[in-house]
């Protein structure tokens, strides 16, 4: 594996692969790697001739009073986690090389679907996200870059993005990776004291419930939606952010669960806020898709 820290060298690397008519797989992540992340790194090394994964917490995307700072980061761990699943290039660079001074150019998906769910209380954090993806989507043009589910919005903001600006790229979103318990794996997870991390597990068999429930042919959005509220609410010390039922394209509200439903979910633990989700097919054949 090949650590760059250099535009420059990122650029040579990748010039090389297409003139040797090699296919690139793009995992871009902020760090701390967990099983979810490594997930992408699989799949990518699965589908790919040269994967590469970037290291990079990126600040456009925090908002003011956000953990920027405090945002875990551990370089020597991720670099050993990203050598054992066989990524070609690791790309980790400092802030000044992706903003340097005087960097003015935001990439920004103008529609309700940034600012409802999580832009509702981070209201530039995707603005930060996509000008961060399409920075990197020019500078490593793969073939397909790997996003998680965990993150339904994001995927769903992104996939807007590279249609708009045509990139001629996949986007692949790979299903959410769970402790065994069931909570979604997460870097801020490391954020929980003990009790917070036992009680964070209703989350996701809320999420479960309902799924149970709309499997079982109920078609009610307050129903379902109420039925997570009631479960969560249960629990002291949990706050929900959001919690809403959306088509899972367009971030639109359902009220009929009918098609493509993304159930969302933020629920703060403290200082810690934690999302989740599930996606469900329904019609026709009602079909499940893994969250
Ligand atoms: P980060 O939170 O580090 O996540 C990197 C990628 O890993 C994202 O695509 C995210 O959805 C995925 N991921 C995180 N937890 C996961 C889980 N439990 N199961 C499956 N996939 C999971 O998301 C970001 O970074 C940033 O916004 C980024 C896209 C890198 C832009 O800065």
């Amino acid at each position: 594996m090949e650590i760059i820290e250099s535009i420059a060298q990122l650029r040579r690397v990748v010039r090389d692969a297409r003139a040797n008519r090699q296919t690139i797989g793009l995992v871009p992540t902020m760090g701390f790697l967990h099983k979810g992340h490594l997930s992408l790194m699989r799949r990518a090394r699965l589908e790919n001739d040269l994967v590469v994964a970037t290291v990079f917490v990126n600040p456009t995307q925090f908002g003011p009073n956000e953990d920027f700072d405090a945002y875990p980061r551990d370089a020597q761990r991720d670099i050993e986690l990203m050598r054992s699943e066989k990524v070609d290039i690791a790309f980790m660079p400092q802030s000044a090389d992706l903003y340097p001074d005087g960097y003015a150019t935001y990439v920004e998906v103008q529609s309700p679907m940034t600012q409802t769910l999580c832009g509702a209380s981070r209201p530039t954090h995707f603005k930060g996200v996509t000008t961060i993806v399409a920075k990197l989507f020019h500078l490593t043009a793969p073939d397909r870059a790997y996003f998680g589910q965990k993150d339904a919005q994001q995927v769903a903001v992104i996939r807007q993005m590279a249609r708009d600006l045509d990139f001629d790229l996949e986007v692949v979103a790979c299903p959410t990776v769970r402790e065994p318990d069931g909570l979604a794996m997460s870097s801020r997870n490391n954020y929980l004291s003990d009790r917070q991390r036992n009680d964070a597990v209703v989350i996701s068999q809320a999420l479960f419930e309902a799924r149970d429930m709309i499997s079982t042919g109920e078609s009610s959005a307050d129903k379902v939606v109420n039925h997570i509220r009631s479960r969560i609410a249960a629990v002291d010390g949990a706050d929900i952010d959001y919690l809403a039922a959306v088509d899972a394209d367009t971030l639109v509200d359902l009220t009929t669960l009918d098609g493509s439903i993304l159930i969302a979910v933020a629920v703060r633990f403290g200082r810690t806020r934690l999302i989740d989700n599930i996606q469900i097919k329904t019609g026709g054949t009602k079909q499940t898709i893994r969250s």
